[in-house]
């Protein structure tokens, strides 16, 4: 056998159980559960053979994305979704023996791209109440690490920081690049954007996986100062994203009223998730995002599976620091979490008798 390098022999890979999910209801990966505007479809119906012999072209793709956020087209990169634009970042600043800092619990696919450039990893917890630990990070930012990622909200605990407070670790850290995870920005309605372009030492990353239902198309975008912009761009390939997920792109940006419609329904169901939730005693953590963490009575992976059984996935939490006991649950229209509700108070008052 040949060995990789020993950063990858040694690297413990960033699996997600994705398999056979399609004919469930999908509450664990908190991707939208009402798909893409149909304008999406048409606009990859309307594809001619040519557009799939020739090279992607990718004209008007930032530009349109620019424009969405408000920001100059120069800032703004598109990349194969955003775990592509963390891998970049990685290879564009990840130098070996350096440092990474992050927080835990948060996204799991930054620390194996960290891992993969042999760098350093230096973890602060969570606060015991899932807030931010903003005192622990500004300390270890006096150190000038070499990149910190903020996940905002954080995936899984749903911890905002309020985008002020986000630009202001920035500016307190010129030697670090800040990387700053705005992936359920469409459903906080809060970003460091536009203000953080000035600060050349920050990038911000947004996704369509998410509110705009194309995970399956891969597309995400790396805004900041064009400095940065333009390194990502010299460690991606010429053609990383393809044609159907450029024309996805275009229609979902060409749409955005499809968006606000779902992103209104997600909260609202979200406020009656948390309201029955309250009624049924249950614990559970809602901050930002289309999620929440659920600590379910009992053994959760117990729960977890009897949830499958009642055609609903949702994604364990066990074992994971600070969160030990819970899943994590997607939000998704009125509709389904109620036919969540229904399967989850079956299944937890079969399995404890304990809910109130
Ligand atoms: C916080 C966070 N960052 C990045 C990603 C990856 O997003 P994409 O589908 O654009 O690669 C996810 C996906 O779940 C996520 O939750």
């Amino acid at each position: 056998m040949i060995k990789a390098k020993p950063e990858v022999e040694g690297l413990t890979p960033y699996v997600a159980p994705l398999e056979g999910r399609r004919p469930l209801l999908r509450l664990d990966f908190n991707e939208s559960t009402v798909g893409p505007s149909p304008r999406v479809v048409d606009a990859i119906r309307a594809l001619p053979p040519d557009a799939y012999a020739a090279y992607p072209e990718y004209a008007g793709l930032n530009e349109a994305y620019a424009a969405s956020v408000g920001v100059p087209a120069e800032n703004v990169e598109a990349v194969n979704g955003v775990d592509a634009a963390i891998r970049a970042i990685f290879d564009a600043y990840g130098d070996r023996g350096s440092t990474f800092l992050t927080t835990v619990p948060t996204f799991g696919y930054y620390e194996p791209c960290a891992q993969q450039q042999g760098m350093v990893i230096d973890e602060v917890p969570y606060e015991d109440d899932l807030s931010y630990p903003l005192a622990g990070v500004a300390k270890k930012l006096e150190a000038a690490p070499r990149l910190v990622f903020v996940c905002n909200p954080n995936n899984p605990t749903g911890t905002m920081l309020e985008p002020g407070a986000l630009v202001a670790l920035a500016r307190s850290a010129p030697q670090t690049l800040v990387v700053v995870d705005e992936l359920y920005v469409a459903f906080t309605g809060q970003s460091v954007l536009p203000a953080a372009l000035e600060l050349p030492n920050l990038v911000v990353l947004h996704s369509l996986s998410k509110a705009a239902g194309i995970a399956a198309l891969r597309l995400g975008f790396a805004i900041g100062h064009r400095t940065i912009v333009e390194r990502l761009r010299r460690v991606t390939g010429p053609y990383d994203i393809n044609m159907f997920a450029v024309v996805a792109g275009k229609a979902v940006l060409a749409d955005p009223d499809h968006m606000r419609r779902y992103v209104a329904q997600v909260s609202e169901a979200r406020a009656w998730t948390i309201g029955e939730l309250r009624r049924l005693g249950v614990r559970h953590a809602a901050g930002g995002g289309n999620y929440m963490l659920v600590w379910p009575p009992g053994d959760v992976e117990g729960v977890v599976r009897k949830l499958r059984g009642h055609g609903i996935l949702v994604r364990s939490m066990a074992g994971k620091p600070l969160i030990d006991g819970s899943f994590r649950l997607t939000i998704g229209t009125p509709e389904q979490m109620q036919r969540f509700m229904t399967a989850f108070t079956a299944v937890a008052l079969l399995q404890s008798g304990s809910l109130r």
